[in-house]
């Protein structure tokens, strides 16, 4: 019964959601005839291609094919995954969505409602910190602390700092005023319970840097002390239900879109280098909370970026962190570059500098890979190092840790390059560095590997436990087509195929019209029929529910298709539709007469293969070959055995039905 509640949410959800204020809010929109036109985001665009319907609620990029429905959009525009983006949907639309034990909305049963109550505080608190600010007098202190640092309004306002009163009890007092539930902020461990009773805010005059997820909600927060004389100097929030401290990027609510539109993200050490670099205007930055990066870091970023730029001083810790970006460049797939700024400035300090900008997106672009990085570390030691043994020995020292960094998990070309970079450095041949590596490998691997840090659950791991790189779709060369037909006759098919979708869901009574032959259309094809495997599987879809008397439409299948991820489905159906428009110029009752043909191309595609495939086999069988020509066969031969085969197969085309 989970299904149906969650398709009763999904359409709830795609039904209260206005698709063109929703992409309105991202892209210029413009009215153009029935439907908005505006710059598809998905690719860049030039002119407006992208087309989006108030009536069907669906958009469609005629650029790129980018196409689909509200879910489809925000999983693709906010990088989400489904229940986010039905989550983020219901938020808007102010649907409570039912987080079920076990569902796939929810997370684990009882700690849900615990993740509401938390979830409910930080947005209170978040509320009173900020009023806190600019309150004219308890407020005076921290502004004048945030001019002195050089934070900007506008950064104040963006990034929602507050300020927490110097007092034990301000928000506690707040929470009784206003009647809050007090377990949520306990929760979120804003306020404490004390010995004797009662409780006490836990940040206390402290500047407020509220710390939101991926989509602007705020699970978190860092208090920067006023005082010289406290400690310590940030006062975090415990990690709670909502708040993974090693998975969490400051700045990433606003830094999401330009590090898409980048492809980069930069990764700086703290919450005021995050303000300073967007106050000066570069604007894909974030910062870990005071850790080194992880792979779950990673993982989320590699939803955005291809590049990961960090930048750090070149003391000790920014040692370590290299070797961990190592790490990371091994095994997380992901170009990961160091940059160190001039002069030792931190990015505050670069930012306001005259020229700063210009200076800072120098060093970004300059940021050597963290192979290159490590190496140059490699090669200074090595130089320092003037006997053979020592030499050798550091060489061995440091294959064993890429080795134990998990080099292993390394695709083939990452592993050349660096086979290759070693084999410079340690003058030896890049088979012997190989052959060597391969041996320290076989031995970490029977060794405890080091402390996991990575979390790559959402990867496919293959039956060795190793994890498998993903494959693009498979590509797809019918036979029949790939050898006798041309990309025309193949585009006409793949055009039908549409055609034959775009129909049976605008008009399912379509799926029982009689065709040219006699045979209605749901005897007369079968998802075999479709050359596409894509086609192939919506057409299946689509065949089994009006085959089992249910209806079908383009918003419901679009929502099937969101929540399984599937956005090349999406696609195809939005393309299908808009091929059905192109070809009855939306006038309805044509939807039969381009069913009609579509199906006919098919069928008639089916049966010339058939013949072809029969012509083959005749003349293999008379010539005792495979792939004999079947023009050899003299016509006699041809025809007797044309009709035998006509005896054992009385139907040049098969009568099937699948699904059932
Ligand atoms: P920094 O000490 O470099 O602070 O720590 P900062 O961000 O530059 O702050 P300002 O400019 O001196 O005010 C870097 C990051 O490490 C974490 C914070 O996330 C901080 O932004 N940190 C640091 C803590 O969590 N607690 C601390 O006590 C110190
Ligand atoms: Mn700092």
């Amino acid at each position: 019964m989970r299904m149906a509640i969650r398709n009763d949410i999904k359409d709830q959800v795609q039904q209260a959601t206005d698709l063109v204020r929703l992409i309105g809010e991202q892209v210029a929109l413009r009215p153009k005839g029935k439907e908005f036109a505006g710059l598809c985001p998905f690719h860049d665009d030039k002119n407006p291609s992208m087309q989006v319907s108030p009536a069907k609620q669906i958009y469609k990029c005629f650029s790129c094919g980018a196409g689909g429905d509200a879910f489809s959009f925000v999983m693709n525009y906010h990088k989400m995954n489904f229940p986010e983006a039905i989550k983020h949907l219901a938020e808007r639309a102010g649907i409570e969505v039912e987080e079920e034990k076990g569902s796939r909305f929810g997370d684990q049963g009882a700690s849900t409602s615990e993740r509401k109550q938390i979830a409910a505080a930080n947005a209170q608190a978040v509320e009173f910190f900020r009023t806190l600010l600019k309150h004219e007098e308890h407020g005076q202190i921290a502004r004048d602390y945030i001019e002195q640092r050089g934070i900007s309004p506008e950064m104040v306002a963006d990034f929602q700092i507050g300020y927490a009163p110097d007092r034990w009890d301000g928000l506690v007092q707040m929470i009784q005023t206003k009647g809050w539930e007090q377990d949520g902020f306990e929760l979120a461990g804003l306020v404490s319970q004390r010995d004797s009773g009662g409780y006490y805010d836990r940040l206390r005059h402290r500047l407020i840097f509220p710390i939101f997820d991926a989509i602007g909600r705020p699970i978190a927060f860092g208090g920067r002390k006023i005082r010289e004389e406290d400690e310590p100097k940030y006062l975090n929030s415990p990690e709670t239900k909502l708040f993974n401290k090693s998975a969490t990027l400051y700045g990433l609510n606003l830094a999401k879109k330009p590090i898409i539109d980048s492809k980069t993200a930069v990764i700086v050490e703290g919450y005021t280098d995050v303000i300073a670099c967007h106050q000066g205007g570069a604007r894909n930055v974030v910062a870990t909370l005071g850790t080194a990066l992880t792979g779950e870091h990673v993982a989320e970023l590699r939803r955005y970026a291809e590049k990961v730029v960090l930048i750090f001083d070149a003391d000790e810790a920014g040692q370590k962190a290299a070797d961990r970006a190592v790490e990371l460049f091994l095994t997380g797939d992901m170009d990961v570059a160091i940059a160190v700024l001039p002069d030792g400035k931190d990015p505050a300090d670069l930012m306001a500098q005259d020229g700063g900008r210009a200076l800072w997106d120098e060093a970004v672009a300059t940021a050597q890979d963290a192979l290159t990085y490590q190496f140059s570390r490699l090669t200074d030691q090595m130089d320092g190092t003037t006997t053979l043994t020592g030499r050798q020995k550091l060489a061995d020292t440091y294959m064993t840790r890429l080795a134990q960094l998990g080099l292993s998990r390394t695709g083939a070309i990452r592993r050349s390059l660096v086979v290759q970079r070693l084999a410079g450095i340690l003058h030896m041949s890049e088979q012997a560095v190989s052959e060597l590596l391969s041996q320290k490998t076989a031995i970490a691997n029977r060794a405890p590997r080091p402390a996991p840090i990575q979390d790559y659950s959402d990867m496919p791991v293959g039956e060795d436990g190793q994890y498998i790189q993903a494959t693009e779709p498979e590509e797809y060369v019918p036979e029949a087509v790939a050898s006798a037909d041309s990309r025309r006759r193949l585009k006409a098919l793949e055009l039908a195929e549409r055609q034959i979708l775009g129909c049976l869901i605008r008009d399912n009574q379509r799926f029982g019209q009689a065709l040219g032959d006699g045979r209605t259309f749901d005897e007369a094809l079968t998802s075999a029929d479709f050359i596409t495997p894509d086609h192939r599987r919506l057409f299946e879809r689509v065949f089994d529910r009006l085959s089992a008397g249910e209806s079908v439409t383009l918003s419901g299948v679009l929502g099937d298709v969101a929540s399984e991820g599937e956005q090349r489905l999406a696609d195809i159906l939005t393309q299908a539709d808009a091929d059905v428009d192109a070809a009855t110029g939306d006038r309805f009752e044509e939807v039969a007469m381009v069913l009609g043909l579509a199906a006919q191309a098919l069928l008639d595609h089916q049966r010339e293969a058939e013949y072809r495939r029969h012509k083959q086999s005749l003349a293999a069988g008379a010539t005792g070959q495979e792939n004999a020509d079947p023009d050899g066969l003299d016509s006699a031969q041809l025809l007797r055995r044309m009709i035998e085969h006509r005896r054992d197969n009385p139907s040049p085309v098969r009568i099937a039905r699948v699904g059932r």
